[in-house]
């Protein structure tokens, strides 16, 4: 295995980008009706290239050539062990690349340079840890009535479609491809519209690393189109989601009729919450990493924060002097904190919700405005005396705005924790271990963490309860998700 090649220069340079092709059957093309859009670099607003915009003609070919290689190439008959060699080569590469990866992403995205690394660090363990699966995935014998042997077998789904978004485009393609690629199946990727350059440059690795023509395809386009296409061919087998929860509504009902099996990530609403007897300096820098990191815009943000009443003004006025401080500014630069927000479409959505939380009277106590003149940044913002009726504890912001909730006792607390249609992540912070297990049981959310915040590893599943998605990924879950379970029946003599 190579040597990790993660060097931390102090300053990085603005990376050199042409325009970018579609990846269809290993081979690097352009749309078929040679339509393209513009990728943005968000820190300036300004046009980094142009990108090929798949057709649904692109998708069928992409579709096409997926099906060939799961039904006929060496993919088919390949030894499970070379499969997980294959992934783990495809790391090595990324790794002998990370610096770069990390810059590109960070110019592509807004995010800091120094958060884009630890997203590559997130892809090495993915592609990893699921490289180490591809060989470890087995069925059962099953005593079965009368004289037969029964046994199960775990077969890839087919070719699958997954779509997914701007936040974290690096490591939601990992979470995508490790476990697909384990289990055997095919994938044809849509990458989000806003964030297109990583994506294809993990095509051009997974080229070098010796995927078979077809396994990989990965595309570019608008959801509406491209990502429509997908949802509705019949030759895909299942979609793999990450987005917004009303698209997600829209691809089931666009998938009803091939009945593909849907997985989503979706947003969610999460309540952190702050008991008194917590640690409060531990407590102050937890909320505040749960709701600043990468602008807020992370499904798991900790965007409802329940502060018990005994220590709400003190702890509302830590959380405002650390939010003074935090250095918003060219992604680029290594002691920036907090870039822009992915784009112009978003900034403009959560100052409307700012807004929208003063209009319905809730208390600004930091920043609340555009950061600059140009470029698409946010000042981190709280609101204080937030009602949870109100939208700003309602509807997912997504970007750094925390709506703070005062509370009384844990009975109120888990009742007003759970009012939400979202169920995908949950923190306590307390020095009492009865209460922290008690919210941990109580709690309708698929992550809860306990005197910590935003620990997602690749080893431990990760998916929403209510409205916040179906299925999980990561962890020995996503392989269900990703197989097909096949009951064998053998007659044992007359
Ligand atoms: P989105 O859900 O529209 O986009 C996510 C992906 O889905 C993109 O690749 C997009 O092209 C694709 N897509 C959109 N419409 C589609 C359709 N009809 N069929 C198939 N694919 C489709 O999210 P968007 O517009 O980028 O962001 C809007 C909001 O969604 C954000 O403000 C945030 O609240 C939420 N969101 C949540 C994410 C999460 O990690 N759970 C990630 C990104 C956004
Ligand atoms: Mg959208």
């Amino acid at each position: 295995m190579s040597a990790p090649t993660m060097e931390k220069p102090r300053s990085v340079k603005a990376p050199v980008v042409k325009d970018q092709p579609l990846f269809i059957d290993g081979r690097f093309v352009d749309s078929s009706d040679q339509k393209t859009f513009a990728t943005i670099n968000p820190a300036t607003g300004e046009t980094i290239c142009q990108v090929a915009e798949a057709s649904a003609q692109d998708v069928d070919r992409a579709v096409k050539a997926a099906r060939r290689a799961l039904e006929s190439s060496p993919w088919k008959t390949m030894d499970a062990a070379d499969r997980g060699k294959l992934m783990f080569r495809l790391a090595d590469l990324v790794e002998q690349n990370a610096e770069d990866l990390a810059v590109l992403e960070s110019f592509n995205s807004g995010k800091t340079v120094n958060d884009a690394r630890g997203d590559v660090q997130g892809v090495l363990n993915t592609l990893r840890y699921y490289a180490g699966w591809a060989d470890k995935i087995e069925g059962r014998t099953i005593p079965v009535r009368g004289n037969f042997l029964s046994y199960t077998l775990r077969q890839p789904v087919g070719v699958v479609g997954q779509i997914i978004p701007w936040n974290f485009p690096l490591l939601m393609l990992a979470w995508k491809w490790g476990p697909a690629l384990a289990c055997g199946n095919c994938i044809v990727m849509k990458l989000a519209e806003q964030t297109p350059l990583t994506g294809m440059r993990m095509a051009e690795l997974a080229l070098e690393a010796g995927f078979p023509d077809g396994v990989i395809n990965v595309l570019n386009g608008m959801g509406e189109t491209t990502g429509q296409a997908m949802v509705v061919h019949p030759g895909i087998d299942k979609i793999a989601f990450t987005g917004h929860v009303d698209t997600a509504k829209i691809i089931t009902k666009a998938a009803a009729d091939t009945l593909k099996r849907c997985t989503f990530e979706l947003g969610g609403k999460s309540p952190n919450v702050i008991f008194a007897d917590a640690d409060l300096p531990a407590a102050v820098a937890g909320a505040f990493h749960a709701i600043y990191f990468h602008g807020g815009q992370c499904c798991t943000a900790g965007s409802r924060l329940f502060v018990e009443d005994k220590i709400h003004g003190e702890f509302v006025e830590r959380l405002a002097a650390a939010t003074k401080n935090r250095k918003i500014g060219d992604p680029l630069d290594i002691a920036t904190e907090q870039g822009p927000q992915v784009s112009k479409e978003q900034m403009d959505k959560i100052l409307g919700y700012v807004d929208l939380g003063q209009k319905q009277g809730a208390k600004l106590v930091a920043g609340g405005k555009r950061f600059g003149g140009r470029g698409f940044y946010v000042e981190p913002t709280i609101f204080d005396n937030v009602r949870d009726d109100m939208a700003i504890a309602r509807e997912e912001i997504f970007g750094p705005v925390v709506s703070v909730l005062p509370f009384k006792g844990v009975d109120e607390l888990l009742k007003r924790a759970n009012d939400t249609n979202y169920g995908l992540a949950a923190a306590v912070w307390t020095k009492d271990i009865d209460k922290a297990h008690l919210y941990a049981r109580e709690v309708k959310a698929g992550t809860v963490w306990v005197n910590c915040y935003h620990v997602v590893d690749s080893t431990t599943p990760f998916g929403g309860f209510k409205q916040s998605g179906q299925g999980r990924e990561n962890g020995e879950a996503a392989i269900e998700h990703y197989t097909e379970l096949k009951t064998v029946t053998v007659k044992l003599g007359p």
